[in-house]
């Protein structure tokens, strides 16, 4: 296969080797950091293909930078909220994710924040760092406890089906939510859907699965976190602008609610003024994929996704599918 890949950041050589292999020329950002916006245009200028990463804006501008020879971008992410979708849909351009690979990467992501927070993990690491351990004592870093307790789960997927299941281990009570009902989640977990409003009541542990769309931006917002038991847990490892992370920061100053564990930020890599000064709050830097194996399975599926792209054939991921039925029917007619 001839042609040239732009690909945004160097991800595991599994993935780039697959591309080399292929015949194609791979041209990767040489920095280890994320491009700027001049060098992003810059890189896609007249490539066959690209593969980003969700610190990629790739909107209409992209596109025309990148040119008429560009058969399509695929996003190294479940996530694609950073494509402009409608804009590459229109242009007749495939768009491709990773799902599957990382769902159980994610979902212990989820499951050690939510232990964390629970637990005081991070805060009492600290202290013991910083030696101010004295001694043991009956009422120190008192947290929450997990068995028997009800997580709810906003957003019944793949990755939220996949945190439900580990809770098994801690006899939870499972509720949800999720624009549609899902037969074989309530089967397997005994789970009740609720509305959103009623979740945040019940819940001990409030763990998001959504993917960031118009409908999920500021989900959980100041009269959501009010909803919440004092008691209870947030967990976000989806996406940050589905929080409004000032109102969260209020919440955990005012301890309305326990604690929150955090994978995701509103303004990624900035967090929001004082969350990170709180005690009550885990912060990972968006790891949820962050292991070896996932993140080289997904370095394997993107780069296949955009070998189908440069053959004009359909991606196993692609999320825009009609783009490349449209263009079969037009062939046969
Ligand atoms: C990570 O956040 C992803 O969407 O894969
Ligand atoms: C994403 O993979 C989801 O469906 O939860």
């Amino acid at each position: 296969m001839q042609g040239t890949v732009f690909v945004t950041r160097r991800i595991p050589q599994p993935g780039l080797d697959l591309l080399a292999y292929a015949g194609l020329t791979v041209e990767v950002n040489p920095h280890d950091r994320v491009l700027s916006r001049e060098e992003l245009l810059a890189g896609v200028r007249g490539k066959d293909g690209v593969l980003c990463l969700l610190t990629d804006k790739i909107d209409d501008a992209v596109m025309d930078a990148a040119g008429p020879r560009c058969k399509g971008f695929a996003n190294y992410a479940v996530g694609y909220d950073n494509v402009d979708l409608t804009a590459a849909t229109r242009r007749g351009l495939p768009v491709s994710n990773t799902p599957g690979v990382l769902t159980d990467a994610a979902a212990d992501q989820a499951w050690a924040l939510l232990m964390a927070a629970a637990r005081r993990t991070v805060e009492s690491d600290a202290f013991m760092r910083t030696g101010k351990w004295q001694g043991w004592g009956p009422m120190q870093f008192l947290g929450v406890d997990l068995v028997g307790a009800t997580l709810g789960i906003v957003g019944a997927g793949r990755i939220g089906t996949v945190v439900a299941r580990r809770a098994a281990g801690w006899q939870m009570n499972i509720i949800y939510t999720d624009p549609r009902g899902k037969p074989e989640f309530e089967e397997e977990f005994g789970a009740r859907r609720v509305e959103l409003d009623q979740l945040l009541r019940e819940a001990d542990f409030v763990s998001l699965h959504v993917a960031l769309t118009p409908q999920t931006h500021h989900l959980i917002g100041k009269r959501e976190l009010e909803l919440m038991k004092p008691t209870a847990v947030l967990v976000n490892t989806s996406r940050g602008p589905v929080v409004n992370e000032a109102a969260l920061v209020d919440a955990l100053r005012e301890r309305r609610i326990f604690a929150a564990g955090l994978d995701v930020y509103e303004h990624e890599p900035a967090a929001a003024p004082g969350l990170l000064d709180l005690p009550n709050v885990v912060a990972c830097p968006h790891l949820g994929s962050a292991t070896i194996r996932t993140r080289t399975a997904m370095a394997t599926m993107a780069a296949t996704n955009l070998l189908a792209m440069l053959r004009g054939e359909m991606p196993l991921n692609c999320v825009n599918p009609e783009v490349l039925e449209g263009q079969k029917k037009k062939e046969m007619m």
